[in-house]
Parts: C-alpha cells; sequence; structure tokens
C-alpha cells in the first residue's frame, strides 16, 4: 500500500477487508506479521504493517508448547485482545486452533464469534479446503471474514507426515486450485499459502479475485506473511523460507547481560534512577 502524510506509514488508517482486494487490484503486496502481545502489536502497527495475525504459532513460539496442536481458545483470545487493543490501524486476523471449529459449521461460527466479541478481532482465519466451505459461508453470513489456510496446514501435521512442501505433483497442485477456489466462493476475504512450490502459489494468486498470502509460497503472491521471531532473528532455529530481518535476539540478550552486570557490580541504580523523598 502506498506512502501517506506519516512518513513510511501507508494509508489507510485502518485496513479493512475492501483494501486488501483494492490492494491486489493495484498489485500492492501487502504485509502481514504474527503478533501476541502489546508490546509488538504498538511497534508493528506502527511501523506500517498491514494485517496482524494472533497465529496459533503462539503455541511453540511463547508458550513453550512442542508445536500449535495443545493451543486452546482460552490461550488465544488474551493475545487476540492485547494485539486487536493496541493495533491503531492493522487489520487484526486470530487463529482458531485446532479441535476448535472442525466439527460443524455451527462450532466454527461458536469460536469465531467469541474471537470478536472477547478478542476484539476483525476477523478469523482457519486451515482447511473445500470440506470447510460450509464454515466459511456460515461465518461469511453472520458478518465475520474468514482468512484460509492451505497448502502446509500445521494443525495437519501429523496426518501429513510431518512440515512438509505440499502441491508438488499435478492432481496436488489442482486440489490445491480447487480448494482455494472454494474458499473465495464461500466467501473468504484471503487466503494463506504456506510451504506451495511458486509456480502453484502464483497459478492460485492468478485465479483467485481475493489476496493471497505467502509463506513460503515463493514471490509471486499478493503479500507476505512471517512468524515475528523468526522475522525479528529471536530463535535459534528458524525455517528455509524465512528471512531473518534483524537480531532482536542477541540484542536482548546483550541488554540482559548489561543489567545482570550493572546490578551485581552495585552500577544500578544510580543517583539519577533513585528517590531522595
Ligand atoms: O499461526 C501462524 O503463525 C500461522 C502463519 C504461519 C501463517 O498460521
Amino acid at each position: 500500500m502506498p506512502a501517506t502524510d506519516t512518513p513510511g506509514v501507508p494509508v489507510p488508517h485502518r485496513v479493512r477487508v475492501h483494501h486488501l482486494r483494492e490492494a491486489k487490484q493495484r498489485h500492492e503486496p501487502l504485509t502481514m506479521l504474527t503478533a501476541y502481545d502489546a508490546v509488538c502489536a504498538r511497534i508493528f502497527d506502527e511501523a506500517g504493517i498491514d494485517m496482524l495475525l494472533v497465529g496459533d504459532s503462539i503455541g511453540d513460539n511463547m508458550l513453550a508448547h512442542p508445536s500449535t496442536i495443545p493451543v486452546t481458545v482460552d490461550e488465544m483470545i488474551p493475545a487476540v485482545r492485547a494485539v486487536s487493543r493496541t493495533a491503531k490501524r492493522a487489520f487484526v486476523i486470530a487463529d482458531l486452533p485446532f479441535g476448535s471449529y472442525e466439527a460443524s459449521p455451527a462450532h466454527c461460527l461458536a469460536t469465531s464469534v467469541r474471537m470478536l466479541k472477547e478478542g476484539h478481532a476483525h476477523a478469523v482465519k482457519f486451515e482447511g479446503g473445500t470440506h470447510l466451505s460450509g464454515h466459511v459461508a456460515l461465518c461469511t453470513r453472520s458478518g465475520i471474514p474468514v482468512v484460509g489456510h492451505l497448502g502446509f496446514t500445521p494443525q495437519a501435521e501429523n496426518l501429513l507426515g510431518g512440515k512438509r512442501v505440499q502441491g508438488r505433483g499435478n492432481a496436488a497442485a489442482e486440489r490445491l486450485v480447487t480448494d482455494a477456489k472454494a474458499l473465495q466462493d464461500a466467501g473468504a476475504v484471503a487466503v494463506v499459502l504456506e510451504m506451495v512450490p511458486a509456480p502453484v502459489a502464483a497459478r492460485i494468486t492468478e485465479v483467485l479475485e481475493i489476496p493471497t498470502i505467502g509463506i513460503g509460497a515463493g514471490p509471486d503472491v499478493d503479500g507476505q506473511v512471517l512468524v515475528w521471531t523468526d522475522m525479528a532473528g529471536m530463535g535459534s532455529w528458524s525455517p528455509r523460507f524465512a528471512r531473518q530481518f534483524g537480531s532482536v535476539g542477541d540484542e536482548l540478550f546483550a541488554a540482559t547481560r548489561r543489567y545482570a552486570a550493572a546490578v551485581r557490580e552495585r552500577q544500578f541504580p544510580g543517583p539519577e534512577h533513585t528517590y531522595q523523598s
């Protein structure tokens, strides 16, 4: 999206669903990052990120779960609320965690309503294709924007046999295209494509009117998303498709060491940090 009078921060002042389609029509790349708390939400929002995804990747990134699978709705909601309350411009999307939506459209709607009512999110995201068209349609009819998620879907990691590229070969690629169209026809406002060969992602992007947001899907998509800890260099490991745009983990470590040393050496607090009366 193009720049405004605030240096470096793009228009509009609040990103809404119609801006996503308009950005696609204008070939303006969309930016999305995960956020799980108010501290990061403020920084990413002020930096002009268009969409903040409160991903179920909170599980393995923040809550020390081994994967996204154990994450519960009750763990998600405080994070969604913190991000939604903080972001002034970004469109805030809440992920529906494993087990909280699959059983039926009504199940999905009930969890999505909680994400908007208690979490104040603007939209929800959930993983799956054609078989979830009814879920997408019911949420959409109820006024809840839905972002789809196709390709490698981490909640199905056990079924998929690990973190593997999806959509390889003609038949699998065609299935992805069919799934993407089904989500669009049901009312989805965007689709995340995770770990998909670049030509397949490009084809889906071409056939859809709604934006595709890639993560490990190559450059020919309408936008990109990364898990923020991978983007900023916070973790000890990050996937091949992620690029590290900073070394925030190293800086935090260094600041922590300086603080601990100053306390141990009685150099903190100094007179300027001390109340005498
Ligand atoms: O939970 C998450 O962070 C996600 C992204 C990988 C798209 O779903």
